[in-house]
């Protein structure tokens, strides 16, 4: 999934490189790595490690340069809806509630906390392969702007829901377009053989199925192909084909007002450029930007990831045989990508002195008991000390969702930097927090008990 998996050890980016390529970092002589405004080491000094750094003033820069791409291409009326999975901490949700964003979300949960946050029931859709009944009732009772639907069977499921509450419910129906994001197979959502969506020779009966529904407003098709696409050639065959089926249902006598377009939008974990946001509208408007439509877009990670990192302190170094170990407080449990999709992520020293140091090979792993809590592979660091911080970047997105408290590990600290202030935004779980739901059986405590 890297853009540069290819790339031999030697062309693999140094920090300054790193840095160079983030406009939220920089290196301070003095003060070490900067996030926005702020020193991550001041924040590691109050928190602790490991700890969640996430950027407010990037993700509204971030918000706003996708806008201006859109605005660019004659896009101005497209809505972004937030896909909440990617960093659903409330005080990111925030962020994007007072920028006017939507949400997609796909469980009650998610949809919860969209509407904690602050994000309006009009402005959240739904989406997800799996909708329970009860997710679908929470979300009609609240008056959800719209359902992305993927199946028959849920189309069935809706309509009994919006009948028993009384609604009229807004959905588009999920298309299947049999398209290769190009991405890793993990994360890959648009092939015939995914999932998701409506297969695409059945697109047109199951949209004239749910135009017979009680309760169902059919208004459009989404689409969403997979994620970390760094090539717009899937994007474009994914939107030329859902073009051609908005015509041949209009031309069924359908209505099809909107299009939501998904998220995948790729960011460069190394230091390249990574996709440019000009391409991408312009391929939405090549397709679809005559139509006529109200188009969506469901963008997470290229929102949030480079926003955030994931800060962690140095254990210990040492040789294992001829392989070189840096050890970190940080493991698989906090960022589980590089054990689950082979994810490069940049990994950085805080302080300046660490970082001018001679580039040694090493591999960056996390102390849980398992080969896969490898961080990275044969990286070019310096010599780091025990209590060194290093920052590993692009954390901003599927980091903290993903985390566990596996090998019973609490839960990491985050803040939210935004210019030159930040907050703690939530504090590292306690250990007695770990088993807090748990309960053991009182026959088992009596049977612990002494006996008589
Ligand atoms: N819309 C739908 C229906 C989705 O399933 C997803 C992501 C998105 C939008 C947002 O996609 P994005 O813009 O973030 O690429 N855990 C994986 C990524 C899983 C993506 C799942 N669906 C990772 O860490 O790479």
């Amino acid at each position: 999934m890297a853009d540069h998996d290819s790339l031999s050890l030697a062309a693999e980016p140094d920090s300054a490189a790193l840095i160079a390529a983030r406009p939220n970092l920089a290196m301070d002589p003095a003060a070490g790595l900067m996030l926005e405004g702020v020193p991550l080491a001041t924040i590691a000094r109050d928190l602790g490690t490991p700890c969640w750094v996430y950027g407010a003033g990037t993700i509204r820069a971030r918000l706003a340069a996708l806008r201006d791409a859109l605005r660019g291409a004659g896009l101005a009326q497209a809505h972004i809806h937030y896909a909440v999975k990617a960093n659903d901490h409330l005080a990111i949700l925030a962020v994007m509630a007072a920028e006017g964003a939507g949400a997609d979300v796909v469980s009650a949960g998610e949809f919860r906390r969209a509407l904690r946050a602050g994000i309006p029931a009009s402005r959240i859709v739904f989406s997800g392969v799996g909708k329970t009944v009860a997710d679908l009732r929470v979300a009609v009772a609240e008056g959800i702007a719209q359902i992305n639907v993927e199946s028959r069977e849920e189309l069935a499921m809706l309509s009994a829901v919006a009948e028993a509450a009384g609604r009229v419910v807004d959905l588009v129906i999920r298309v299947n377009p049999d398209v290769d994001a190009e991405t890793h197979a993990k994360i890959t959502t648009g092939r015939a053989e995914n999932k998701f969506g409506i297969a695409w020779d059945e697109a047109e009966a199951v949209y004239a199925y749910a135009a017979t529904l009680p309760g169902l407003r059919p208004l459009g098709l989404a689409v969403h192909i997979g994620s970390q696409i760094l090539s717009m050639t899937p994007f474009r065959a994914a939107f030329g084909r859902v073009a051609e089926l908005v015509t041949r249902l209009r031309a069924a006598g359908h209505t099809v007002s909107r299009v939501d377009c998904g998220g995948g939008i790729g960011i460069p974990y190394g230091a390249g450029a990574g996709p440019s946001l000009e391409g991408f509208a312009a391929a939405l408007a090549e397709s679809l930007g005559s139509l006529g439509l109200d188009l969506m877009l469901e963008p997470g990670r290229w929102l949030v990831a480079p926003a955030g990192v994931l800060l962690a302190s140095v254990v210990l170094a040492k040789q294992t045989g001829s392989r070189r170990f840096i050890v970190l407080d940080a493991a698989m449990n906090d960022l589980v990508r590089p054990a689950m999709y082979d994810a490069w992520h940049g990994i950085v020293p805080v302080s300046a002195a660490d970082a001018a140091g001679p580039a040694m090979a090493a591999d960056i792993v996390g102390p849980v008991c398992e080969t896969g809590d490898t961080f990275a592979r044969d990286r070019m660091l310096p010599p780091l000390r025990p209590e060194a911080l290093v920052a590993i970047l692009d954390a901003g997105a599927y980091g903290a969702v993903m985390s566990s408290t596996y090998n019973a590990r609490p839960l990491a600290a985050a803040a939210l930097v935004d210019g030159t202030r930040f907050a703690v935004i939530s504090p590292r779980q306690e250990i007695a927090a770990l088993w807090s739901r748990e309960t053991v059986p009182e026959w088992l405590s009596d049977a612990a008990a002494p006996s008589p």
